[in-house]
């Protein structure tokens, strides 16, 4: 067999045929099931395929190098790429290696998460270990690890324990995705610190670099996301151009202050690197690989953790109708706190976050600027948890570290400690500012491991968390499931106080930011313009498309963020009360990234839809076959008025009943920035 080597695209897919055809017919030692082993003197090539025979994954030994290939029916989905690490003060681990084992095993099981988009999960897939030894002293070990799943393919490194190889400080993953045509991708920027920009519509050669979830549409249309699977202890994964090789991406990992990537010793696995493929971009939705790339939940009790709705004092904030530090217009007074507590419980919204009501905000930024147990002296904490709890209405707690981490991890204990003897068992975090120490970014392994000190911590208080500023989700949540969600994204509150997210930008999140796990978009704004407070500022949707988030966004806490007045009597508000933030079921009725959405959720027998567009007005069709046969169901349709437009008139809506049978059609017309929420149930 010939060496192998990355050439261009055409090239390598012609050569993968080649050595498919000469694995099966001149030295194959084995060809089952899908899988294809072969090797020579200065080559090998095995592959593994997913239990329904249509993703495959390739792992190649060209000339002693390693590089992998995916491929879905035959069709190259990225052709043969790059893998290996480099180090400081020590070789690169890249080649030329022999191949001392490989070995396929077959995993099915099906799990049920403590909350989620799905009752059950099942996770199947084939999974391949090929172990590599360096021809050369001080031959050091590799293990290269592939997953062959219906709804895409994941690989790690494994380093084992060596003598060879104890410590190390890794400089760069040599990783690559090279890419067989120029596919349409939707992306944020490769920022190391934030993930809240807005996407952008980019061919791969127009690509600079990006932070993942990645998402990608061939021609031949397939659609795919590259994205990392149980970030533990590792630097987080953006995505760099080569300019040197058409159409690929090249792993680039955020640094420490001293460039170094990742700090490690053996044994080290690296995070999952995962490609999720569907025939549809719905189908990326519906896939729980990233999940399912993770280990099991390590609670043994998990009875605490409950999704939940939530108001909250923080929308004030951002509108500057009222304030973080203390003042004429601070806004987590016990007084103002009591009000939203009644408003809370009269309206059946489990819970309610409250910003603002601890020292520090006037030093927000600096080191040791906040103190995470004092409440300002115009909040009384200990009287507002009783007046709560006495009207079953649960805290939802705020730990904003400004970014001062040294400051927060000195006090965390005794702050999530306080929160417990006060039965408040959810608390949001915040990391609004640079890091400290300087030169730490969000993204980096050091960060990493301080959010999962977070979250371990949090768990040994029983606290769930709602974590802003975040590192990005990896599917941790199925081994921590009180990690519920997280911000990362450019939601809400920059409506408040930017140029505001246009209306196409959650069309494009549920096919990006979303695939990677809950969102905490902070949903749910009636006044759309609140003129009074900044008449520059604007929410870019109607009121019907701020009810369909509730369900098109998913998040196990979910805001309802506008304040209290705004939904005080109306009659819209009823759908926020009745929507629920855990599912059985979920499907993606029909979309096209950029332009518009539709996802049905089934809690129960009931399912509630939601469906938006961006700055198009259009007409959808649903086909009603998710109900059930031979059940008369009411559908309370929460819709666009005939005028409506988020530019002229947002506020213009809607509701409307009707019945709904199995087999029936609905049409649904969504205004510009418009939507519709539905809430469907037997009769
Ligand atoms: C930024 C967060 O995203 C926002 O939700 C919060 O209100 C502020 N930081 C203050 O913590
Ligand atoms: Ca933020």
């Amino acid at each position: 067999m010939p060496g192998v080597r990355e050439g261009r695209p055409a090239a390598r897919a012609v050569l993968l045929s080649v050595l498919v055809v000469v694995a099966a017919s001149s030295w194959s030692p084995s060809a089952e099931g899908g899988r294809t082993v072969a090797a020579t003197a200065d080559g090998y090539y095995t592959r593994v395929a997913s239990p329904d025979g249509h993703n495959s994954v390739a792992f190649i030994l060209a000339d002693g190098k390693p590089l992998y290939a995916v491929d879905r029916d035959g069709e190259v989905v990225v052709a043969e790429s790059r893998l290996g690490l480099r180090f400081l003060a020590q070789p690169a681990l890249d080649g030329s290696f022999s191949v001392t084992a490989c070995q396929q095993t077959d995993h099915d099981e099906t799990w049920r998460p403590v909350w989620g988009t799905d009752a059950e999960i099942r996770n199947h897939y084939r999974e391949l270990t090929v172990s590599l030894v360096e021809d050369e002293p001080p031959h050091r070990k590799l293990e290269l690890v592939f997953r062959a799943y219906d709804d895409g393919i994941a690989f790690r490194y494994r380093l084992p324990e060596q003598a060879a190889l104890d410590s190390f400080l890794i400089v760069s993953e040599l990783t690559r995705f090279c890419f067989p045509a120029n596919h349409r991708t939707w992306s944020i920027p490769a920022n190391f610190d934030s993930y809240e920009f807005l996407y952008r519509e980019l061919f791969l050669d127009e690509l600079d670099a990006a932070n993942t979830p990645i998402t990608l549409a061939t021609a031949g249309g397939l659609y795919l996301s590259l994205h990392e699977a149980d970030l533990t202890d590792y630097a987080g994964m953006t995505l760099a151009a080569i300019r040197d090789q058409p159409w690929t991406l090249e792993c680039d990992l955020v640094p420490w202050p001293d460039g170094a990537k990742v700090r490690g010793r053996t044994p080290l696995r690296t995070p999952w690197r995962t490609i999720q493929i569907a025939d549809r971009p719905g189908g990326l939705v519906e896939s729980h690989l990233i999940q399912n790339c993770n280990e099991p939940c390590r609670l043994a009790d998990t009875s605490w953790i409950q999704p939940a709705k939530y108001l909250g004092i923080w929308w004030g904030m951002h509108i500057r109708k009222e304030t973080w530090h203390q003042g004429d217009s601070h806004g987590a007074t016990t007084e103002n706190t009591k009000r939203h507590i009644d408003f809370a419980a009269a309206h059946g919204i489990p819970a309610l976050l409250i910003e603002g009501w601890n020292l520090g905000w006037e030093k927000w930024g600096s080191a040791g600027a906040f103190d995470f147990t004092t409440p300002y002296d115009d909040f009384d904490l200990p009287a507002v948890a009783d007046y709560a709890r006495q009207r079953s209405v649960a805290i939802i707690g705020h730990h904003e570290s400004g970014g001062d981490v040294p400051g927060y991890e000195a006090q965390m204990a005794d702050a999530f400690a306080l929160y417990e003897r006060l039965g408040i068992t959810r608390v949001k975090t915040g990391y609004a500012g640079g890091i400290h120490p300087r030169g730490q970014h969000h993204h980096g392994q050091w960060m990493v491991n301080h959010y999962r000190r977070v979250v371990e911590c949090a768990a040994r208080h029983r606290v769930m968390l709602d974590v802003h500023e975040p590192i990005k989700p990896t599917g941790i949540s199925r081994t921590w499931p009180n990690m519920m969600t997280r911000e990362g994204v450019r939601g809400m509150e920059y409506n408040a106080w930017s140029e505001g997210n246009p209306p196409e930008h959650t069309t494009i999140v549920p096919f990006t930011r979303m695939l990677a796990g809950p969102l905490d978009y902070t949903p749910g704004i009636f006044d759309l313009t609140f003129d009074r407070y900044r008449p520059n500022n604007r929410v870019y949707t109607t009121l019907a498309k701020q009810l369909a988030l509730f369900v098109v966004l998913y998040s196990p806490l979910q805001m309802a963020a506008d304040l209290p007045e705004n939904y005080d009597g109306h009659p819209a508000f009823s759908f926020v009360e009745v929507v629920p933030v855990d599912w059985d079921e979920s499907r993606v009725l029909e979309g096209a990234i950029g332009d518009y959405v539709g996802i049905a959720r089934r809690s129960g027998r009931s399912w509630f839809v939601g469906w938006v567009t961006d700055e198009e007005a259009r007409t959808v069709t649903m086909p009603l076959d998710f109900l059930d046969a031979d059940t008369r169901y009411l559908a309370t349709i929460y819709r666009d008025a005939p005028d409506a437009h988020w530019q002229t008139d947002p506020q213009a809506y809607e509701i409307v009943e009707r019945d709904f049978r199995h087999g029936d059609r609905y049409e649904a017309s969504l205004a510009a920035g418009g939507g519709q929420a539905l809430w469907i149930r037997p009769e």
